[in-house]
């Protein structure tokens, strides 16, 4: 098999903190992966290390057979890799389909190009378009961004997303802030971007249910160790991962 993303004992530190250790995680083309751990288990600073926002202290990060463990973030977005962040990043003034048009205009380099003849205008509708029904926000274009409710808002930021063409999506805590049915759309939505679009996703999410319900496999991060990988089965029967989420319900 060859991996789409592979980390080599990789470890971070900040200061005398000690945030990961010798973290190794081969992640396939077309996986879902779930990464989940308990608060300050280094969840988001694996998901930092894999965009480019800090180098890991040692340790190798490999995507697409490429070396990137110091590539920046802004090349490695060039490249495939795209996250979106615990914090909305959408215009709140804006509509639905601005909000779309502009990360279009963005992903196909036309931005601030006010002379845009009929032809290129009619691409960027095409591709907003497509980008408002793979999210499946279609129906609410002209809604303004503010004005939505927090799930659809962070449905408008997977569209951004997309609009990058990404080989590798990072999703940390997704559902973060959510009601039952919004965290059941946003479910649904990774799992069909999955599977239809074929997108590797990497995501943090805290609810077992979801986590065993989706992934294909799961990375188990315990204070900045990997405690477990495997699928829903093996990472529910594991003892040591029993352990520490019991030890946590208390
Ligand atoms: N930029 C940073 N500077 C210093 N310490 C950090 C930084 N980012 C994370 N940490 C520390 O690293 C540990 C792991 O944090 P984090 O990756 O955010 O965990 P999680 O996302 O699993 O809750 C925590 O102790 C946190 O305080
Ligand atoms: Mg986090």
């Amino acid at each position: 098999m060859t991996s789409l993303l592979k980390l080599n004992t990789v470890s971070r530190r900040f200061g005398s903190l000690q945030a990961l250790t010798d973290i190794s995680i081969d992640v396939a083309p077309g996986e879902l992966r779930a990464v989940i751990g308990p608060n300050g288990a280094g969840k988001t600073t694996l998901f930092n290390l894999i965009s480019g926002f800090f180098p890991p202290s040692s340790g190798e990060i490999v995507f697409d057979g490429q070396v990137i463990s110091r590539v920046n973030p802004a090349e490695l977005v060039n490249r495939g890799i795209i996250r979106t962040f615990q914090i909305t990043e959408i215009f709140l003034s804006l509509s639905v389909y601005e909000n779309l048009r502009i990360a279009a205009e963005v992903a196909m380099g036309v931005s601030h190009l006010p002379w845009a003849g009929r032809h290129l205008r009619a691409r960027i509708d095409e591709r907003v378009q497509e980008l408002m029904d793979m999210v499946g926000i279609a129906r609410k274009a002209d809604r303004i961004a503010g004005e939505l409710s927090h799930g659809d808002q962070r449905v408008v930021e997977i569209g951004i997303a997309l609009s990058r063409h990404p080989k590798l999506l990072l999703l940390d805590e997704p559902t973060a802030g959510m009601g039952d049915e919004e965290t059941q759309n946003m479910t649904a939505l990774i799992r069909r971007l999955n599977k239809e679009q074929k997108i590797t996703t990497l995501f943090v999410e805290h609810d077992m249910e979801i986590v065993f319900g989706i992934a294909d496999r799961i990375t188990v991060l315990d204070n900045g160790h990997m405690l477990a990988e495997g699928n829903a089965h093996e990472i529910a029967n594991n003892p040591k991962v029993q352990a520490a989420y019991l030890g946590q319900a208390a």
